[in-house]
């Protein structure tokens, strides 16, 4: 078996983070992305090499589609360099933020913020990567439970989520003739830094939503990182254009 690279969008932090150590344990190399916090993925780059696996970040800001000419190029030579191929196995398009402000409310710069973070980037990301993902390979895309559910202050963040679960769909009946599957992970809500890191650090969220999911508590890294390598893991190789929630079972 050739060994498997992924490449992770995100991976300085949170469920990001958590994932590639969690692919590295099954064994796949890794490349992965950071925006702000070079410290962080530095950090990340020594624990993935301690797990005894190739890793590599590079610097992207996904809301940023002049700079994705650069970073295919810059994916290009990491792979030459680091592992003497030309494609990689895994895409996870998993960078994002969130922006909490009511329908009634948001602005038009809070919507194209989270716009071209979590729908333009990550659609136009992937066409330029396009010619680097192995045929047979893979792409997950990071979704959320608030897609499904509604809670009030998510209207435009979770639109944008929509779009890229419908836009996984065409992925996979697009790229399908290459071999390559596609679909979408959607976490319920986990304890990262993410939206202020309100669910970790707010009791009274952290409760609330405990007493709304069915396994009784909010979801941690761990369960997103483990159900990412799940889903990348060989035995799901005939799975394609699904929507997967990973949330304990969140407003049923
Ligand atoms: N946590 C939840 O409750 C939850 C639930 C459902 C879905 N999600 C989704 O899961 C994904 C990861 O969230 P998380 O909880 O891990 O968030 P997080 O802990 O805040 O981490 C965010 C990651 O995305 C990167 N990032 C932020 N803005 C970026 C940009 N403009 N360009 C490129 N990278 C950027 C950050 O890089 P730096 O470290 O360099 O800043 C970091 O690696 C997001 O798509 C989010 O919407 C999260």
């Amino acid at each position: 078996m050739t060994q498997r690279i992924a490449l992770v969008t995100g991976g300085s932090r949170g469920l990001g983070k958590n994932a590639v150590l969690k692919l590295a344990a099954q064994g796949t190399d890794i490349i992965f992305t950071w925006n702000s916090q070079q410290q962080a993925a530095q950090d990340v780059v020594e624990e993935l090499q301690q797990i005894g696996v190739k890793a590599v970040a590079l610097q992207l800001n996904v809301s940023d589609i002049s700079t994705f000419g650069d970073f295919t190029q810059q994916v290009t030579q990491a792979l030459k360099e680091t592992w003497q191929r030309d494609t990689f196995d895994y895409l996870v398009n998993n960078a994002g933020i969130g922006i909490n402000v009511p329908f009634a409310e948001t602005t038009e710069a809070q919507f194209d913020e989270l716009l071209n973070i979590q729908f333009k980037g990550p659609f136009f990301l992937t066409q330029h990567l396009l010619p680097l993902i192995k045929n047979g390979g893979r792409i997950l895309n990071v979704s959320t439970g608030l897609a499904r559910f509604a809670l009030p202050g998510f209207a435009a963040y979770a639109a944008m989520k929509g779009a890229m679960e419908v836009l996984t769909r065409y992925q996979a009946k697009e790229l399908g003739e290459r071999g390559i599957s596609v679909n979408v992970i959607a976490p319920g809500a986990i304890e990262t830094d993410f939206g202020g890191g309100s669910v970790r650090d707010n009791e009274q969220i952290n409760q609330y939503i405990a007493s709304q999911t069915a396994l009784g508590r909010v979801g941690v890294p761990d369960d997103i990182g483990d159900a990412i390598a799940a889903l990348l893991s060989d035995k799901l190789g005939w799975m394609s254009a699904q929507r997967v929630e990973v949330s304990g079972g969140m407003f049923l």
